[in-house]
């Protein structure tokens, strides 16, 4: 695939399909909690939080391959969390799996309890056992006692008329897929589809993050952030 080709409009998503945003007037903050090992799923994490930021939220990009370096402070205050990894050998890649296992803490204290979760992987092949890798998240997240966001996107790339060029080319429901060609460089894949899916669920996560959280204050309860 050329680099021309990552550049072609994506069919399938219409500005006016957006739900309105409901809120109190607060801006609220989502946190992007990644892993990459060489960049792609950095596009991606880039991707949702533009989406966010188009939104009206406010997005915090947190590195968390390197466990000693995580920015704790970011996680523990943000409205919500988006989890990401790339796929490894079918599942989370193992820096990922660090940073998880370095959360038992705030399981413990019920850190992130109410908050609202999503995910989302990037890999080589098609499926390449991404979905494993989303399962793996999204139990993650209900261990912190935490609420799954999903995709909500009608697959795309399921019918004779469709293509690659399709939103949610990978017809993907629990959380945000991605597909990076193996001798390709993050300048290149993965490619405008999926970025452009990532973006528009980074919009879907700022507007079910500022209901979750007008409601939570309607109802009075203590802030979830
Ligand atoms: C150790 C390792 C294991 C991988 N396992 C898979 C896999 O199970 N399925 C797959 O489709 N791609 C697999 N890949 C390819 C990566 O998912 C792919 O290159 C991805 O774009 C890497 O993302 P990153 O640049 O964010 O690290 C693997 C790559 C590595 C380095």
């Amino acid at each position: 695939m050329s680099r021309a080709d990552t550049q072609s409009p994506v069919k399938g998503h219409n500005m006016t399909d957006q739900t309105p945003i409901a809120h109190d007037g607060q801006a609220r903050t989502i946190a992007v909690a990644y892993h990459s090992g060489y960049g792609h799923t950095t596009v991606l994490a880039e991707s949702i939080a533009a989406g966010i930021g188009d939104a009206g939220a406010n997005a915090m990009l947190v590195p968390v391959g390197d466990a000693d370096a995580v920015d704790w402070d970011a996680l523990d205050a943000a409205d919500a969390i988006v989890f990401g990894s790339p796929t490894y050998m079918g599942s989370v890649s193992g820096p990922f799996k660090v940073f998880m296992d370095a959360t038992s803490g705030r399981w413990m204290e019920k850190a992130w309890q109410d908050k609202l979760a999503a995910g989302f992987t990037n890999s080589a092949s098609m499926s390449g056992d991404k979905l494993n890798t989303l399962v793996q998240l999204s139990v993650f997240a209900a261990q912190h006692g935490m609420n799954w966001v999903s995709t909500g996107m009608a697959p795309g790339n399921n019918h004779s008329q469709g293509s690659i060029d399709d939103l949610n080319r990978l017809g993907s429901t629990l959380g945000v897929m991605a597909q990076s060609n193996a001798d390709q460089g993050p300048d290149i894949v993965p490619p405008q589809s999926d970025r452009e899916t990532a973006k528009v669920f980074g919009q879907r996560m700022a507007a079910a993050t500022a209901r979750w959280m007008a409601g939570a204050v309607e109802a009075g309860e203590p802030a979830l952030g």
